[in-house]
């Protein structure tokens, strides 16, 4: 993208991961850092794609979402997310946290759902004009232990979560396999381990990576 100056991080993994959580801790971390830093998700980062995220995650047993359709909704989310906020907020050298990026739509629809990945690709390319994320992480948790977080928090399950857990094991070999095929750009966080341990780990792997784009000196 011409002009960017800032950075574009991804928190990824299945539900339950602990991506959220990790991702509010790292702000709070860069914003005493006095890095300008914001906090987005996909989908959800702005006004439309809020409506967007109710009409994918609210339950509608009476009119199921179309495998097909459901990857553009997910993909419109993007398209918007990335016109009105990712590329601005990019171009004023902002640090932005995202939870969840195009690594999503790989894992979900297309192993998870199974639909072509050149064809999710061809979609990623237009809703993100070419914009990468500069560094992810996904929090490997095993798919069953995530939604044993989940339902032990208390809340109602969305359409998604609702899904068999085939197709989260799916979903979980999708971030497998993606990570594998990417080590650059993915960095592969242990999900399972305390929170704290969690947090340092991401730290650390930021830390490099902010004094190399040369955010930090020490
Ligand atoms: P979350 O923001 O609470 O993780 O919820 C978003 C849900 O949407 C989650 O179940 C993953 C799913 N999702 C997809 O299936 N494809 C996508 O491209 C994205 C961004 C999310």
């Amino acid at each position: 993208m011409k002009g960017k100056k800032g950075k574009l991080i991804i928190f990824e993994g299945v539900e339950g991961c602990g991506k959220t959580t990790q991702m509010q801790l790292c702000c709070q971390w860069l914003q005493s850092l006095h890095l300008p830093t914001l906090m987005t998700r996909q989908p959800g980062g702005t006004e439309l794609g809020l409506h967007l995220r109710s009409l994918l995650l609210n339950k509608t047993d009476n009119q199921p979402i179309a495998d097909r359709t459901e990857l553009l909704l997910y993909a419109a989310d993007r398209c918007q997310h990335v016109e009105q906020l990712l590329k601005p907020n990019l171009l004023l050298g902002k640090l932005i946290l995202s939870d969840r990026y195009i690594y999503s739509t790989i894992a979900y629809q297309g192993y998870g759902r199974g639909l072509d990945t050149s064809l999710i690709e061809q979609l990623n390319t237009i809703a993100t004009q070419g914009l990468a994320s500069d560094l992810t992480f996904w929090l490997d948790v095993d798919a069953e232990v995530g939604l044993n977080r989940k339902r032990g928090g208390g809340d109602k399950f969305d359409r998604i979560e609702q899904e068999k857990i085939d197709f989260h094991h799916r979903v979980q070999a999708g971030y497998t396999a993606l990570a594998a095929s990417d080590p650059q750009r993915i960095v592969r966080i242990d999900g399972s381990l305390t929170q704290q341990a969690v947090q340092e780990h991401i730290q650390a792997v930021l830390k490099n990576k902010l004094q190399a784009w040369g955010l930090i000196t020490v």
